[in-house]
């Protein structure tokens, strides 16, 4: 117990360290700041009263809804440095003053019906990396100050009505990556100028009434990976030469853009998946240059294309969709096409060849199920003389995208024991198993993916999104958390889907932690997964958080979270002494190994104390099962009110637990004092209690094997040695009062360690003792009904003694695997009726298994002794330890010998009935059923959002 520290650290320490930034402004926002999001407020409307921003709050200390802070230890000021609105039905206009929040990184008005233009101070806002403005209902046309933002890396304005030109001072976007300017009223030339920008990926201005020509120039620009331009008109330009030669390029979508001129060759197009040029004027023949091997989508529908189809359409392995319908196209239709794909069950080929004047089948035409393949309107149906043709041209009904479904897989186990109307789900993990747990919701759309269908990509989307989402610091998700619950394809096309997110699985936890479904919506929200060739950008629709994270604050509420404009307004950035404000206990105290905790780390290691991280709970409160930040899993004793103590009581007893340490004895990690709590944080103890192992209701319970002899004999000995130091060893002496199968709780190695001692249980050193230093006289008996030595009960008279007849009861429980009190009866008289009469065997817990009768028969005796009435006729704690090691040195030699006797069967009598609780119903290998749900459940679960996706329709 040397080198232990108790450092007090008080208001004076505290107010030294906030004034070693150079002016101690504290919590507070910058003033013009604070005027500015005043004036931003002012401009909007907010109906459904979302927003709690109070002029006599400050925004970024009393975390106004959306404000997300940090503060700049330049100027000691916070300042905010994200303002996150995601679909808060705000109504009304952006304010000018936004340019005054100059420190702001990321601005997301996403889906609200914000009215009005873009005011062209937003150009000031120089570190600004995200302007997210996806969704409104804006109007007017957009400044040439946007144009100069030095950080500007994302720059999405789709879903909106802005008009006018595309500013040429976009092209002084150093950084700019994404242009998502798509289903807006953009008119004009597109800017040549914007050829030099060095990182542009996605150029995504489609639903636009761009006129003019497509720029050559636009092939220069390094890093181009998606073209899309659909729907605009550039009546009368060709598509130039240098788009067939963009190394990067994934996707070029030209779609309905009023071109002429023939199709360039594509050759260059080395990384090609998406092509489609339809519903334009093409002319000429579709040239036979070498087309990426990965290209899914061809899509050429709608032009004045001649000649014959290539043969180099054949031979592409990946190829979903290939559309030459309505065109001018002769020759063969050719039987090859197919050859290299390998069908499964979610391959599709879809062909179009409709309306041309295709006259013959080259080769024998075999058609896998897997392909589509439509004629009608070719000579070929006319001249059909094959039967089989004749089927392929039957009406067209165009290229109408079905809804795609998707199946859920069909699960092999029984979901009758999951809480589904608490949004508990079965989730299949492995072939053939599942297990029950919550699923957190995202709304997702895929704005411009490379491919046609779906299901091929399922098992790398599924990849591609859990390697990317990460729940802790260097920790992703399992690609069976994520399950792709619905797809539906949209105009663009575009592909709508809803993912569910499930916690990983473990043997007794079925809910994520806050913290991580707040890490999971935070990588949406911050558009933090790299980007996808093969799935391209998305936009984030909404959250559903229902049932156990009904509660979680979310960075929006889209379909979830709480009931009115919740969004935590994180403190970003340095630990300021805000932080430390806001969680000063009036005394502070740190000792050797033993922490103190804030609420909120209690509150983040166990999912707000949700009741699926219940593990226990006792006259003093709940026990939690919680994970602390560093993952170290811990159980978490929450007294309840009633059963808080004074400050000063209570830091003596962690003082006291601090310096308590034998192998034997489950550790002190921490506590925590704050907010009106007293908290213990104790190691995890994964396989569970004494009590649980028994009686058959472990579900932790790692080993299948039941409990045999040998085992049994370990955690008597362990507990007994704990109790031995409790007594002798610690300083004071504490005597534990409520020592019971509940509180011997087994570690990984199946070490036993007694738990819940030193609660108020020290033994006295005060007058109610007189004459008897070992004596402490107490008005109310503590102890568990079935342990309480019936001396202490009549006198209450505590001594060590009174443990031993605890432990003698546990004892007994070890070799009969009988509670205490079953059905009226007492396990000592149960026992020693038993043994008088000469039966003991017939009360010997059968799953055991084999036993060496002496060594049982020892310990039976010792069990008894323990457990008789008088405390003088009992052992000390020291004759308990010596005689459990006599035994074991006796087993250890018989065992070597190989001694071991048998119980015969037919002996066997089960002395308690069948219904009986005591006993347990099978081998303890049998309840052992990840399925079953591992807590009750009794949730409530509060104000529920529907997870409905709200319709977005794209022009
Ligand atoms: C603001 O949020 C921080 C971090 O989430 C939290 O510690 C603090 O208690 C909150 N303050 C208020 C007044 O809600
Ligand atoms: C703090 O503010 C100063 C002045 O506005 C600025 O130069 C500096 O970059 C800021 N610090 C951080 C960490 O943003
Ligand atoms: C937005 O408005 C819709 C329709 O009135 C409503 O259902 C939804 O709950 C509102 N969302 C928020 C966050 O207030
Ligand atoms: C605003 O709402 C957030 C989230 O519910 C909350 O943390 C914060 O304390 C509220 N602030 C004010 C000033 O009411």
């Amino acid at each position: 117990m040397a080198g232990r520290t108790i450092l007090f650290l008080g208001v004076i320490l505290w107010l030294s360290l906030c004034l070693s930034s150079p002016v101690a402004h504290g919590q507070i926002t910058d003033p013009q700041e604070v005027a500015a999001l005043l004036a931003v407020r002012s401009n909007l409307k907010d109906k459904d009263k979302n927003l709690n921003w109070t002029r006599k709050t400050d925004p970024c200390a009393s975390n106004w809804t959306g404000v997300l802070c940090y503060k700049n230890e330049t100027d000691g000021y916070m300042h905010v440095q994200e303002l996150r609105l995601l679909r808060l039905n705000l109504t009304g206009t952006l304010a000018p003053e936004l340019g005054q929040l100059t420190h702001m990184k990321r601005l997301d008005f996403l889906w609200n019906k914000i009215s009005g233009s873009i005011p062209k101070q937003i150009g000031d806002i120089t570190a600004l990396e995200l302007l997210l403005l996806s969704g409104n209902q804006l109007t007017g046309s957009l400044p040439d100050e946007l144009g100069y933002l030095p950080n500007l890396s994302k720059f999405q304005l789709d879903l909106n009505e802005i008009s006018g030109p595309i500013p040429k001072s976009f092209a002084n976007l150093p950084k700019v990556q994404h242009f998502h300017m798509n289903n807006n009223k953009f008119t004009g030339q597109i800017p040549p100028e914007l050829s030099t920008l060095p990182l542009l990926k996605h150029f995504l201005l489609d639903n636009n009434n761009l006129s003019g020509y497509l720029p050559p120039e636009l092939a220069q620009m390094p890093s181009l990976t998606i073209l899309q331009l659909d729907n605009n008109n550039f009546a009368g330009s060709v598509i130039p030469d240098s788009y067939g030669q963009i190394r990067k390029l994934i996707k070029l979508s030209l779609r309905s853009c009023g071109l002429q001129g023939t199709i360039p060759d594509l050759s260059g197009l080395r990384r090609l998946l998406y092509l489609d040029i339809s519903h334009n004027q093409l002319t000429g023949k579709i040239t036979s240059n070498t087309i990426s091997q990965n290209i899914t989508t061809i899509i050429l529908s709608n032009n004045q294309l001649n000649g014959s189809i290539p043969s180099n359409f054949s031979g592409l392995s990946h190829l979903q969709k290939l559309y030459l319908d309505n065109n001018l196209l002769s020759g063969f239709v050719p039987s090859t096409i197919w050859d290299n794909i390998t069908f499964t069950s979610d391959t599709k080929l879809d062909i179009n060849f409709e309306n041309n004047l295709l006259s013959d089948i080259s080769g024998v035409l075999d058609i896998p199920p897997n392909v589509t393949l439509k004629l009608s309107g070719n000579p070929v149906c006319t001249n059909a003389n094959q039967r089989n043709i004749r089927l392929l041209c039957g009406p067209s009904n165009g290229n109408e995208e079905a809804p795609q479904n998707l199946d859920k897989p069909v699960l092999t186990c029984q979901p009758q024991s999951c809480p589904i109307r608490d949004h508990f789900e079965y989730v299949p993990t492995l072939p053939n198993e599942c297990f029950c747990a919550a699923p957190f919701g995202i709304g997702l759309r895929l704005r411009s993916p490379s491919i046609s269908n779906f299901l091929p990509y399922r098992d790398e989307f599924d990849m591609f999104i859990t390697t990317n989402v990460y729940v802790k610091p260097n920790l992703t998700l399992y690609k069976y958390q994520l399950y792709v619950d619905s797809i539906e394809w949209e105009a663009g096309p575009r592909l709508k889907m809803f993912l569910l997110f499930y916690p990983e699985y473990t043997n007794n936890s079925n809910t994520f932690a806050e913290s991580e479904i707040q890490a999971i919506a935070n990588t949406f929200a911050g558009f933090t997964i790299p980007g996808s060739d093969i799935f391209g950008p998305y936009d984030l629709l909404n959250f559903t958080a229902q049932g156990p994270y009904s509660n979680v604050l979310l960075p929006s509420l889209g379909g979830g979270g709480r009931s009115k404009g919740a969004l935590a307004g994180i403190i970003l950035g340095s630990i300021s002494c805000v932080i430390v404000v806001v969680g000063v206990p009036k005394v502070t105290m740190k000792m050797d190994g033993v922490k103190a905790f804030s609420f909120e780390d209690m509150q983040t290691a166990t999912s707000g104390f949700v009741i699926t991280t219940q593990i226990g709970q006792g006259g003093y409160g709940k026990v939690y099962k919680g994970t602390l930040a560093d993952g170290v899993v811990v159980a978490v004793k929450r007294a309840q009110q009633g059963s808080l103590q004074g400050d000063k009581e209570f830091y003596t007893e962690i003082e006291m637990l601090s310096r308590v340490h034998h192998r034997n004895l489950v550790s002190l990690v921490g506590y925590c004092d704050e907010k009106g709590e007293q908290m213990l944080v104790y190691e995890f103890m994964p396989n569970g209690s004494l009590h649980d192992l028994l009686s058959g209701t472990n579900i932790n319970y790692s080993t299948r094997a039941p409990l045999n002899f040998k085992t049994r004999l370990h955690i008597a000995l362990g507990a007994s040695r704990g109790i031995l130091y409790l007594h002798t060893e610690a300083d004071p002496p504490i005597i534990h009062r409520d020592i019971k199968a509940n509180n011997i709780l087994l570690d990984s190695k199946w070490t036993a360690k007694v738990s819940d001692f030193g609660i108020s249980r020290l033994v006295p050193v005060s007058e109610d003792a007189k004459g008897d230093s070992n004596a402490q006289i107490s008005t109310n008996v503590k102890g568990t009904p079935g342990y309480v030595d019936p001396e202490y009960f009549l006198t209450r008279k505590l001594t060590e003694k009174s443990d031993v007849y605890s432990l003698g009861i546990v004892f007994l429980e070890l070799l009969t695997g009988m509670q205490p009190i079953s059905h009226g009866r007492n396990i000592v008289r149960e026992v020693n009726a038993a043994c008088g009469s000469g039966m003991m065997v017939s009360i010997i817990d059968r799953k055991m298994g084999p036993y060496p009768s002496e060594c049982v028969k020892k310990l039976m005796a010792l069990a008894l002794r323990c457990s008789l009435d008088e405390t003088k006729d009992r052992p000390t704690m020291q004759e308990v330890v010596r005689e459990l090691e006599n035994i074991t040195t006796m087993f250890e030699q018989q065992s070597s010998t190989g001694g071991t006797d048998t119980v015969p069967e037919m002996n066997v009598i089960n002395r308690f009935s069948p219904g009986s609780t005591s006993v347990g119903s099978g081998p303890l290998s049998s309840v052992y059923d990840r399925r079953s749900p591992y807590v009750s459940m009794d949730l409530n679960s509060g104000d529920l959002v529907s997870g409905v996706i709200p319709t977005i329709n794209p022009r």
